[in-house]
């Protein structure tokens, strides 16, 4: 049986004395859950995120990284600073980062690698856009990215990646994939990592949902039979909608 993982992505939001009031918020509220509960804060806010959720069931991811351990990269964060400090998960090659910041595959598959190198737990971004949809590749388009991405590992490290399916049109749009349309979607990922690495490891393998998340449609999208949770962006910023979010069974 799959855990759901329920992360926040924070994006460039929230100071610290507001991640901290948040956090103290939310950890009150989301104590009784079974599910796994995760932030996604920005650097300036991972230090004062994992102090306070310290003795609480959140925990702290973050949303990039690089994939040297050390050297001349200015203004670059390793795998190893984001352990030292407490992170747990690291979000890699979200959509944002492929369209702003010349995230590829490549460097995707590198940082997965490095990731989980260091015990980091990843949560790889795949989705097609609009347009691809409209062409009818998005399978095409969210298997070969999940391919690419988990290029190299060997089955027992597929089995610790978390994938987040984020159709790209549903990112802050307000608009959602259907429930049916998304566990279509996320069971054709699972398909491809089971002709890759055998059904035994697909079946382990958490797979979330994200696009236009909310209080609203989380109990129908993750009570589908392949979503495993979901990740969450605009409705993360908002202490009780992401509660009750997490909170949606
Ligand atoms: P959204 O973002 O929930 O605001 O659509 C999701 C994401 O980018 O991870």
């Amino acid at each position: 049986m799959r855990r759901k993982v329920i992360a926040g992505n924070w994006k460039m939001n929230m100071l610290p004395n507001e991640a901290i009031e948040f956090i103290q918020s939310l950890a009150e509220k989301v104590k009784h859950s079974e599910h796994e509960v995760v932030l996604c804060v920005p650097y300036t806010d991972i230090f004062y995120s994992v102090l306070n959720t310290q003795g609480t069931n959140i925990k702290i991811g973050a949303q990039n990284m690089h994939w040297e351990e050390k050297g001349a990269y200015t203004g670059e964060v390793s795998a190893e600073m984001l352990k030292a400090v407490g992170v747990e998960y690291v979000i890699i090659g979200h959509s944002e980062r492929r369209q702003y910041f010349a995230e590829t595959d490549e460097t995707v598959n590198k940082k997965l690698k490095k990731a989980l190198s260091v015990g980091l737990k990843p949560i790889v971004c795949v989705g097609e856009t609009l347009e691809q949809r409209e062409q009818g590749i998005t399978i095409q388009v969210i298997t070969g990215q999940t391919e690419k991405a988990l290029d190299g590992l060997e089955p027992e490290q597929v089995e610790k990646v978390i994938i987040a399916y984020e159709p790209i049109w549903a990112i802050g749009t307000g608009k959602t994939a259907t429930k049916e349309d998304a566990n279509d979607a996320v069971r054709q990922i699972r398909k491809k990592i089971a002709e890759k690495y055998g059904q035994n490891t697909a079946n382990g393998v958490i797979i979330q949902y994200g696009g236009s998340v909310k209080a609203a449609n989380a109990k129908e999208l993750f009570e589908m039979s392949d979503i495993d949770g979901g990740l969450v962006g605009g409705a993360s910023l908002k202490v009780e909608e992401f509660s009750n979010i997490v909170n949606y069974n």
